[in-house]
């Protein structure tokens, strides 16, 4: 039998992400796939897409038999329901960030893949930034030793500016029974799923949030978080929708030397000498390391939703690896689930967390936000908010 040659592929949520998802199919941009069919539960969204085979309700989609795999654009709870209903049904599934809104639905996700019926499915999450090459660029740098032992990792991610239009623009946004959470939700899942894919995992996560600090909002729009990383290094997290002109500056710290991506290119400031070696054997009081501050060249910013969903076309026809495994996805959702629970405790939180008393509380949160009046003062009279959940200013 010949050799399946394109993806039969079926998106879920025909909105601004959806929507951006079949542009890049159109355009050529992702060969390896062929769009069959879409589903969005409000018809409406269908409409300009005659193309394609219709569903107003994923689980005819996905037992269709005109789809292999499925693409998860929705908003973030149904992640889970819809993921998992498609990797029991033995299809290819690749779900939108975040993985999850919470650690325990990115365990279920992750268990009924394990469960999965053809061991030869593949699950992708759509982290198109670790298709940036800088990212990749640090990445190797970090992992084949060059810049020694972690130190400390910093991260100011505040280029998520959101005006309150924005949030009034209603739908499932900015609250906790629609979205889960806030910036740490919306805005930042790429960062922290690339704070741990450049890093690893921290052991300890200490943050103060701010809790519609600066909008009219019942979710988090401020992340201040100290992380502790298990040789003893140390990274602080900060966000906000709040704060401009914004900043995305990202400095990683090794015994070898400095790493920084802050605004285009990266430095790598490079000890000739470690850190550890010459504090301790210098003669001189306050000399520092001889230091060779080197352009790195890196290539551009990738191929971004193009390419996470081309490799990931390529990995279901079995012919390339994941670039972006969404059981690594759970790691992002962890130190989300993390600063809020810790911002709202006061107390820091050791990873693993469990999962099961943080989806508790986030159902409190749920319950609270459901008896209270209606914050929101302006309700929506403007358009839909813009597609423009993308970090640009790389
Ligand atoms: N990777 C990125 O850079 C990026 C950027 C923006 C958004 N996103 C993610 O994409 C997802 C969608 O965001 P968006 O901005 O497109 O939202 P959106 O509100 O514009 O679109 C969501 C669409 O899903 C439909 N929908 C809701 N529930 C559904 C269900 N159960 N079954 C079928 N359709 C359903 C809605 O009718 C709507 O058309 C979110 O998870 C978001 O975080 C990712």
């Amino acid at each position: 039998m010949a050799k399946q040659s394109k993806l039969r592929l079926g998106i879920v949520g025909i909105g601004n992400m959806g929507k951006s998802h079949i542009a890049n199919i159109v355009n050529g941009s992702v060969p390896s796939v062929e769009l069959t069919a879409i589903c969005d539960s409000d018809a409406a969204a269908l409409k300009a897409y005659p193309d394609y085979a219709h569903y107003d309700d994923s689980k005819k989609m996905i037992r269709s038999g005109e789809v292999d795999a499925i693409l998860v654009a929705t908003p973030h709870y149904d992640h889970t329901t819809i993921g998992i209903d498609g990797l029991k049904a033995g299809l290819h599934v690749l779900v939108e960030k975040p993985l999850a809104v919470h650690k325990a639905d990115a365990e279920r996700m992750i268990a009924a893949y394990n469960k999965r019926p053809n061991k030869k499915q593949q699950f992708g999450a759509m982290f198109n930034q670790r298709t940036d090459r800088r990212y990749q660029k640090i990445k190797e740098l970090v992992e084949s030793g060059e810049i020694g032992e972690l130190q400390r990792v910093n991260w100011i991610i505040t280029t998520w500016y959101r005006t309150q239009t924005y949030y009034n623009s209603g739908g499932w946004r900015a609250t906790w029974a629609g979205e889960g959470g806030g910036v740490l939700l919306n805005q930042c899942p790429h960062q922290l799923d690339l704070i741990q894919w450049l890093c690893g995992k921290p052991s300890k996560v200490n943050a103060t949030i701010g809790i519609g600090k600066y909008h009219d909002i019942e979710v988090e729009d401020e992340v201040t978080a100290f992380l502790e990383y298990p040789n003893g290094a140390t990274g602080v997290f900060i966000t906000s929708t709040g704060e401009a002109p914004g900043t995305n500056r990202l400095e990683i710290v090794g015994t070898k030397g400095k790493l920084v991506a802050d605004g285009p290119g990266l430095t790598f400031w490079r000890n000739r000498e470690t850190t550890d070696k010459h504090l301790a054997t210098s003669p001189n009081g306050f000399g520092t390391p001889e230091c060779w501050k080197c352009d790195v060249p890196v290539g551009g910013g990738g191929g971004q939703h193009s390419e996470i969903l081309e490799n990931f076309a390529q990995a279901c026809l079995g012919k390339a690896k994941l670039m972006a495994p969404a059981v690594e996805g759970i790691n992002g959702v962890e130190l989300a689930c993390a600063m809020l629970y810790s911002g709202f405790t006061g107390k820091p939180v050791d990873l693993p967390m469990n999962g099961a008393v943080y989806e508790r509380h986030l159902k409190k949160l749920i319950k609270d936000a459901a008896a209270k009046p209606k914050r929101r003062k302006a309700k929506a009279k403007t358009k839909k908010a813009a597609s423009s959940d993308f970090d640009n200013s790389f």
